[in-house]
């Protein structure tokens, strides 16, 4: 959560401190700021709100008068204090002559502040990140030298940060530090810059430096030094910027998320030319460092995620166990980390996360390496802490999400497990028959993907007619009983309707209490194991006058008549299904929100990489 970002060159650094901010609204929008390096002090702006907030706040007072060539930004996500403009970053000492933007929490803040308070120093804010300050500015008076000021400092810290410093005494400089929190470095000519992430320099720079945790780096328009937290001199390589520009743009789509739904069988198309090229040829996974001797040892998996990566990992239980018929246990990773887990050498770790970054799952990976566990990380950004801790790596390959609520990359982290599943169960030489199989029906995904896609705009009318409900439950059985949970997570998350996903046999064991005609209910049906199961509850929620929308591939005639409206999806096998129902939950909410004029991208109290516990 919250976006940083730094310049220092030739050009306007407001400018380009602004244009990084509008690519890192997506990690928080409660408020922004910047401080830019003048003559011989610190300018600091700041707005409550949205990016745009700052940028009106900044044309009143005209903009072209600020010239300054060195500066860093935030947007926030606010964990300590309200979202007010006191509380906005950049937080300074009390003369002002240092100032600094952090992403992360400091955990020890109070008992910090305690002390420093006790030693009569004064704070405006009630944020974590204002100690920092306080504490750098101390130090800075002691040793007039920047990064020694902030390496002191960091050693008092506990938790998490990513910090870009200033003082109006260096010119020209930015000090850079983070532990557990996204930051590099971008490499320009006679001008480098500094970001949360990439897409905030990719305009700008392909080249960039990661910095290790506890690395500090002194970043100047033709320069930069990066020392170790021993004091050395690190040689951190430049690595090249993964993606392109152009994945920022809209392309005519009216948000970015509905852009990325229709995105969907480009990006299995993009795997599956990748990665399975037919139904009878091995597949093979470069980064997955499993070998069969290795397999064979493996006698459970894990898997361990948050919000719509785990909804993909409880699919890939699924998948798993009746492939492979290893003993797979899903687990949202910020309750694994607080119990004591039973994981050792023969376990396999399955870390899932669009970002790479959250932090509960980071956590709950270190942990589990501690135990020896081999981790295999299904990530979008290849680049990201989550990789750089993994022993084996599937890269989804959905390029850039911007919207918020996760649409593209779910598909595409379903797509890595069943193929992860498949290199398993061949590697291990059991069941070809069902490999085969679902080869197969991976294989006609995007076109059928492309069928779901049409039905769009009889999915809008379903939005706007269900629009006014204040209440949804998804119910579905098996292998879709996670498509429910992912459905009615994107409605709630979009929309703010309050939308609960079950599995259909639980029904009757209480939440059927609720239902009357002001709760719909949408069912998920496929032809196969559960389908008379699921349309039995169908009919136990018709009974009680709810009002039920089905998305199946098949409903029987003798059925049709108690869906008050109904989508049909292409035939699928059911292992196969729930990459299609999903595209139509996902557009379901696409169009609940946005006929509610909700802010699809950006939904309210959220941020697309948690980087807090
Ligand atoms: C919902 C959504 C979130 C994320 C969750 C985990 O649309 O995007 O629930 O799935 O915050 O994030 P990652 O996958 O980056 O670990």
């Amino acid at each position: 959560m919250c976006g940083i970002v730094g310049y220092t060159g030739i050009n306007n650094a407001v400018d380009i401190l602004l244009d990084g901010l509008s690519h890192l609204e997506y990690r928080g929008y409660d408020s922004s700021g910047v401080a830019l390096m003048a003559e011989d002090k610190i300018n600091i702006y700041k707005a409550p709100g949205k990016l745009s907030n700052l940028i009106d706040k900044l044309k009143e007072q005209d903009k072209k008068n600020i010239t300054s060539k060195t500066g860093i930004g935030h947007i926030r996500w606010a964990t300590h204090g309200l979202p007010t403009l006191v509380n906005a970053h950049p937080h300074s000492c009390t003369c002002g002559g240092l100032t600094l933007v952090h992403n992360g929490i400091i955990e020890n803040y109070k008992e910090i502040k305690d002390e420093l308070e006790s030693k009569g120093v004064k704070f405006d804010s009630q944020t974590d990140t204002e100690v920092a300050a306080k504490l750098i500015a101390q130090n800075y008076a002691m040793t007039k030298d920047l990064v020694s000021a902030v390496s002191q400092t960091t050693k008092k810290l506990k938790g998490a940060w990513a910090f870009c410093v200033m003082h109006k005494n260096e010119k020209e400089t930015i000090v850079a530090t983070r532990k557990n929190a996204p930051l590099l470095i971008g490499v320009g000519d006679k001008e480098n810059f500094l970001a949360s992430d990439i897409p905030a320099i990719i305009k700008y720079t392909k080249k960039a430096i990661y910095l290790n945790d506890n690395q500090i780096a002194r970043v100047k328009p033709n320069s930069i030094e990066i020392l170790n937290e021993d004091g050395t001199l690190a040689q951190n390589k430049i690595e090249y910027l993964p993606f392109e520009p152009m994945a920022l743009s809209k392309m005519g789509y009216k948000h970015f998320m509905l852009k990325e739904i229709f995105e969907q069988p480009d990006v299995v198309r993009n795997i599956l030319q990748d990665k399975l090229h037919d139904e009878f040829n091995k597949i093979s996974l470069d980064d997955v460092k499993l070998d069969k001797n290795r397999l064979k040892e493996i006698n459970r998996i894990q898997i361990i995620a948050c919000g719509t990566s785990l909804h993909a990992g409880f699919v890939g239980k699924y998948i798993i166990e009746d492939l492979t018929g290893i003993p797979t246990d899903v687990e949202p990773s910020s309750e694994y980390i607080y119990r004591n887990t039973i994981a050792d050498e023969n376990t396999l770790v399955i870390g899932i996360s669009q970002s790479g970054e959250t932090a509960d799952t980071i956590t709950a990976i270190k942990q589990v390496k501690q135990k020896g566990a081999h981790v295999l990380i299904v990530t979008n950004r290849k680049e990201s802490l989550l990789a750089r801790l993994s022993d084996s790596l599937f890269h989804v390959n959905a390029g850039i999400e911007v919207s918020v609520a996760a649409t593209k990359s779910y598909l595409a982290q379903l797509m890595s497990i069943y193929l992860f599943a498949i290199y398993m169960a061949e590697t291990l030489d059991i069941n070809p028959k069902k490999v085969q199989e679902i080869k197969h029906e991976l294989l006609t995904l995007p076109a059928k993907l492309e069928i779901v896609l049409s039905n769009a705009p009889k999915i809008r009318e379903l939005a706007k007619k269900y629009s006014g409900y204040k209440n949804f439950i998804f119910i579905a059985r098996g292998i879709n009983y996670p498509t429910a949970l992912e459905g009615a997570l994107k409605l709630k998350e979009i929309s703010y309707i309050n939308a609960t996903g079950y599995p259909a046999g639980e029904l009757k064991h209480g939440p059927i209490a609720m239902l009357d005609d002001t709760m719909p209910v949408l069912a998920i049906l496929n032809e196969g194991m559960v389908y008379d199961k699921v349309m039995s509850n169908c009919e136990e929620a018709y009974a009680r006058q709810a009002k039920l929308i089905g998305v199946a591939n098949f409903i029987d005639d003798k059925h049709k008549n108690i869906f008050e409206d109904y989508i049909l999806i292409p035939q699928i096998k059911d292992m196969v299904s729930p990459a299609l129902n999903i595209v139509v939950l996902q557009l379901l909410a696409y169009n609940i929100a946005e006929y509610l004029g909700k802010d699809v991208d950006q939904p309210r109290n959220l941020a697309k990489s948690v980087t807090v516990e």
